[in-house]
């Protein structure tokens, strides 16, 4: 279903206000007019990006699912690039469980609807921003796109990621492949941390989550490219960690072995094949393993640890 679709719904909006002064009682706000002038139920198009609050249960979360066990998250809101599917997807479905309003950013406008009709009700509220976080002023303007609905950015999970081109030694690697891979895994993380670090940074409080890989620690043959960025993920995180450390910002990084998701699905299978066999375990690991480890890495708990990456890799632990 198209986010338009979704939002004729009628699906109510979750006023800024709500979340900020928790518990209120949510009461629909009015929907804006679109660009084109017309009303729609949550619908925004503005100049260059559409965004969306797709779906919402009533605040204080009495019509969440049984899904909502836990509450550490309530009246936080959660960033999170590549939200709209795979791993990016299992932690907004996680942390929206356990109370936070999401903003996904990601690229792909299909999956980021498919991820608002998966969502809906299962977060006190969505708000879906088309970005390529590549693009500096994309970020910079679904950061105060999700500040104008929200007003707070609590937690920042950068997932978004690619692999690039996989199997191949280093001589065989194409420079403008690795520049791609560069861009998306490190640059991009770096552009979604700078946008939202200066609302944490005003309230004195934020979690930042960086989507490293064990490959970053490790190092995966044929994978010269991604296993660079994700070095320097690790390596990013580091610094952030210690340059924020006595602001009540932290920021962490997760570094998980193979999950079967889109991104492992287009590797050829003898590139999956070397990196599953060297997980102790001898499988590759869940979506909700990894999110289970970032809800903790993004809670109010992890109070004490900041520039660490956190492994998820079956024991394929290195250091
Ligand atoms: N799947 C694994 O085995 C594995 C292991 C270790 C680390 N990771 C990391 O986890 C993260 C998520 O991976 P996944 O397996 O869920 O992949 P995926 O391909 O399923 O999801 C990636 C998401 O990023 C989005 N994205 C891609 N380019 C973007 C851009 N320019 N701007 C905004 N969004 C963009 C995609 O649309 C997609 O929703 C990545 O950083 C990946 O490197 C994955």
């Amino acid at each position: 279903m198209s986010l338009r679709g979704l939002a004729r719904k009628g699906i109510p909006n979750l006023p800024a206000r709500t979340l900020a002064g928790l518990p209120a009682k949510a009461t629909p706000i009015a929907p804006r007019p679109a660009s084109d002038g017309s009303r729609s139920a949550g619908l925004f198009l503005g100049a260059g990006i559409c965004y969306g609050l797709l779906g919402q249960s009533a605040a204080g979360g009495e019509t969440h699912t049984k899904e909502t066990r836990m509450s550490r998250f309530k009246g936080q809101v959660a960033v999170i690039t590549g939200g709209a599917q795979g791993i990016g997807l299992g932690i907004a479905r996680r942390l929206g469980s356990e109370g936070a309003a999401l903003a996904l950013w990601d690229v792909n406008r299909q999956a980021l609807a498919a991820a608002g009709a998966a969502l809906a009700g299962h977060a006190p509220g969505l708000l879906a921003i088309p970005c390529d976080a590549t693009r500096r002023e994309q970020g910079e303007k679904a950061a105060a796109q999700t500040l104008e609905k929200f007003g707070r950015m609590d937690v920042l999970v950068t997932a978004a990621g690619i692999t690039g081109k996989t199997n191949v030694k280093t001589h065989e690697v194409d420079p403008d492949d690795f520049a791609r891979v560069m861009d998306l895994n490190v640059t991009a993380m770096f552009l979604a941390i700078r946008a939202v670090l200066p609302a944490m940074l005003r309230a004195n409080y934020g979690r930042i989550v960086n989507i490293a890989s064990i490959s970053g620690k490790d190092g995966n043959a044929g994978m010269l490219a991604y296993s660079t960025s994700k070095a320097a993920v690790i390596g990013l995180t580091k610094v952030i960690g210690k340059e924020y450390a006595e602001t009540g910002i932290t920021c962490n990084a997760i570094a998980p072995a193979v999950v079967r998701t889109a991104m492992v699905a287009a590797l050829p299978e003898t590139q999956v094949k070397y990196m599953t066999d060297k997980i102790p375990m001898k499988r590759t690991g869940e979506i909700e393993e990894i999110a289970a480890v970032v809800a903790f890495a993004a809670s109010r708990e992890c109070s004490f640890t900041t520039g660490f990456t956190f492994d998820a890799s079956g024991g394929r632990t290195v250091y």
